[in-house]
């Protein structure tokens, strides 16, 4: 469905050589510290709210669910989307995952329930979120093997070829870049490897009035770079300059953007968040939201599904 331009030798060289200068090495990583004007360090303020009860909120998901038929509940509705990347990974006993951007890791032990003993490295740039996931790994009881790192993915701790598969579960958009990033899951994953993200794209691109204005608003709350305005042809398109193959990308808004809106329009939910980021937080939360559900109504921003392979060995793949 799409060209398939030779990789992007200079985005995986770079990726390639910071791996070379040794600050990522295979290695459980501790806390780090962000330059104060990165893009890491506005996430971390973004998520990293200090109330303790946000870890169990919404049972630690983050994500907007796939509100397919029959499911009523936000927890329900999270575990459906995530189950639904594992599907489209194909993940299975031994597939060795690396999960770019886990947040506070319910995620994994879900895929872990679901798909049997995998090994799984997750990274998060939010040290709250770690800390969350490491302490609920302590009470899980496999099968399968789990390690949190605090890390940013775009620039992954791991060596080349390590993992046999890549997910990246709502959260590419913030990424610094959401190209970089496929460098890096790229250079990770071994040959025949496959990537799946869920993430949000431009129906078609924007171009200035107010849409655009309300877009930039989303995006400013929201941390979200603007390299990473894509519409899903400018999506794979990114991932074939890469080097990735057989791109497929699936449109679900109908499935989540409504369903999550509701749910935090509920007035039990509304008072949860409320306790929890106070009522500054509370109110950007709720005007972030509702621009991106307008934005979604209004024709403008769709969420999908992704997915796609990198080459197997004897084929056109990049060698370094
Ligand atoms: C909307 S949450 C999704 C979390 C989780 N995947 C889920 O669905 O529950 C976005 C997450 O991306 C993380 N994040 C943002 N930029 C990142 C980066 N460059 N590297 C790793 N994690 C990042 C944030 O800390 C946050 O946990």
């Amino acid at each position: 469905m799409f060209n398939e331009p030779a990789p992007d030798r200079q985005i995986l060289a770079r990726a390639a050589a910071a791996t070379q200068a040794g600050h990522m090495l295979d290695s459980d990583t501790e806390r780090r510290r962000w330059r104060l004007r990165s893009m890491e360090n506005a996430v971390e303020r973004l998520y990293g709210h200090h109330d303790p009860a946000a870890s169990d909120s919404h049972d630690g998901y983050l994500n907007f669910g796939l509100w397919e038929d029959g499911i009523a509940d936000y927890v329900g509705a999270a575990e459906n989307l995530v189950v639904r990347m594992g599907d489209l990974l194909e993940l299975g006993p031994g597939s060795r995952l690396l999960d770019a951007a886990a947040g506070r890791g319910t995620q994994d032990f879900a895929l872990l329930r679901r798909f049997g003993p995998l090994e799984i490295d997750a990274v998060d740039v939010t040290w709250r979120h770690v800390e969350a996931a490491r302490s609920r790994a302590r009470s899980f009881p496999g099968p399968g093997t789990v390690r949190f790192h605090h890390a940013s993915a775009t620039r992954l701790p791991f060596g080349d070829r390590r993992f046999t598969h890549a997910l990246c579960l709502e959260a590419a958009h913030h990424f610094d870049t959401r190209e970089q990033f496929f460098a890096e899951a790229y250079r990770v994953l071994a040959p025949g490897g496959r990537l799946a993200t869920a993430d949000f794209a431009l129906v078609r691109p924007l171009g200035h009035g107010w849409r655009r204005t309300l877009f930039d608003g989303v995006c400013a709350i929201w941390s979200v770079p603007s390299a990473n305005a894509d519409t899903a042809a400018s999506y794979a398109d990114k991932l074939a300059r890469i080097g990735f193959r057989d791109v497929r990308i699936d449109v679900v808004g109908a499935q989540t953007f409504p369903g999550y809106w509701r749910e935090q329009r509920r007035a039990e939910r509304r008072r949860e968040v409320l306790r929890i980021r106070g009522r500054l937080g509370a109110a950007l939360g709720t005007a972030m939201n509702y621009g991106l559900f307008k934005l979604y109504d209004l024709g403008c921003v769709e969420y999908v599904l992704v997915s796609a392979r990198k080459p197997g060995d004897g084929s056109s793949e990049h060698t370094g």
